[in-house]
């Protein structure tokens, strides 16, 4: 079957409601504490994609029994110290740089090695930033050229809480530490660049040994070692934002449009896209906005602007909004200015180098851009109308980099022929199903 869809033809004016599939990062951390927790726990709306599979799968060859039967996950968990595998045992994270690192921490204490692969997009990702942290709290590791996949964990049994510095504003770092300090004696003391918190908000709601302190820019965290994990019962996935984010751009970017996204996290971590977008006049309203399980959730409402203004967009925003800076240029490209986007050295860390997509995307739609090795300069033209050919092959099966350039394709016009389109599949599956539902 062909890998790639052709689109030639501008959406017309939609108002819409939308339902988008569950998040990714809760996802893939309620597989991984289920693991752990003594019972069985359940959960609705888990989303089912690639990289959420290839958790499951991963803990399956810990030992841990799933089923997944009417839309609702089971994982038998058995306790901190229930994994049960055979010696030499490898596990393929895939795509996923999420699964990768937390599975990393979590295995600090395999009595046996074990070997993390991964696809060649995550074999080209940088896993010294966890295996170093890692290492000290006792568990040993190799990796290809000491930086990448294949990595393997020869763990420890006597290990030790350390100090650590997270510098990059990098969740995955965090909870990579925070797991390898539920597993030591002793307490794990963070100090954290401000990431997504899924992992302490789930930490907090188990009521795991777990101190955060909010700070400005930081956070302080000291994780003690963690004895039992209650199963995380009846555990409703909320949608994923960096999903939403593709038609909340999409609208943006429409004339006379509007959509309610339905159910959406909201989480303070995650929603970097949407003061950006608010800054650059797109009108979003939270309505319905309540906390669920200590994550806040809320339906979205968008309406097309009448215009949009250019953005100097404080690098604070950044870690907030980090999955989503290729659709948010796309929004740049049609400001009435220049807009700025600096210190974003974490997006080339990303699943293909992103920073260097965005720009070539744009650059191929006729739009201007100067770019650093970590920042880029946007030249908006209102007035952007596409109509040539464009073809978008050879980026790594970046998931985004597909999902933002049909976004392109259908608000700018001219012909686009997308490859790989398979690569929705590691995240948001149902991405073109929505988008046929929009375009009715
Ligand atoms: C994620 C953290 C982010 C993000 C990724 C998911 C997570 O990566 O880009 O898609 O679930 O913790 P970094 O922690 O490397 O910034």
């Amino acid at each position: 079957m062909s890998d790639f869809i052709v689109i030639n033809k501008k959406i017309n004016p939609f108002k819409k409601k939308i339902l988008v599939s569950g998040d990714k990062s809760i996802s893939i951390r309620w597989v991984l504490f289920s693991s752990l927790s003594n019972g069985i726990s359940t959960a609705k709306n888990l989303l089912i994609s690639e990289d959420v599979i290839a958790a499951i799968n991963a803990i399956k060859k810990l030992g841990i029994k799933v089923k997944i039967n009417n839309g609702v996950c089971k994982i038998f968990g058995k306790g901190m110290n229930g994994y049960n595998y055979k010696k030499n045992l490898t596990i393929n994270a895939q795509n996923s740089g999420t699964l990768g690192r937390l599975l990393a921490g979590l295995l600090i204490n395999t009595p046996y090695k074990i070997k993390i692969i991964g696809d060649k997009s995550l074999s080209s990702r940088d896993f010294k930033r966890i295996s170093e942290p890692l290492s000290k709290f006792g568990a040993k590791f190799s990796l290809k050229k000491e930086k990448y996949l294949p990595l393997t964990i020869q763990g420890g049994s006597n290990l030790k809480a350390i100090n650590y510095k997270e510098k990059r504003g990098s969740a995955q770092c965090k909870s990579s530490v925070i797991f390898g300090g539920m597993r030591s004696n002793g307490i794990t003391k963070i100090t954290a660049k401000k990431s997504r918190n899924h992992t302490e908000v789930l930490c907090k709601y188990l009521k795991l040994p777990i101190k955060i302190n909010n700070k400005k820019n930081y956070d302080e965290i000291k994780v003690n070692k963690v004895k039992f994990i209650k199963p995380l019962k009846n555990y409703n996935i909320p949608s994923d934002i960096s999903s939403s984010a593709f038609f909340i751009v999409l609208t943006a970017l429409s004339n006379n449009s509007e959509l309610i996204i339905k159910n959406v996290n909201v989480n303070s971590s995650r929603i970097g896209i949407i003061t950006i977008l608010k800054k650059m006049g797109i009108k979003i309203k939270f309505q319905n906005l309540r906390t669920y399980k200590g994550e806040k959730i809320s339906d979205i409402k968008v309406k097309s602007p009448k215009f949009i203004k250019p953005v100097n967009c404080p690098s604070s925003l950044n870690s907030g909004a980090i999955d989503e800076f290729l659709i948010i240029f796309l929004v740049a490209a049609k400001a009435n200015g220049i807009s700025y986007f600096k210190k974003l050295s974490e997006l080339n860390q990303k699943e293909s180098p992103r920073l260097k997509w965005g720009k070539y995307i744009l650059e191929k739609m006729g739009i201007k851009t100067i770019t650093t090795e970590d920042s880029i300069k946007i030249f908006g033209n209102p007035d952007l109308k596409v109509n040539k050919n464009i073809t978008i092959k050879n980026y790594l099966k970046d998931h985004r980099v597909f999902m933002t350039s049909v976004i392109a394709a259908l608000v700018f016009g001219g012909n686009w022929k997308l490859h790989d389109k398979s690569s929705i599949n590691t995240s948001f599956p149902n991405f073109l199903k929505i988008i046929d539902q929009i375009k009715k």
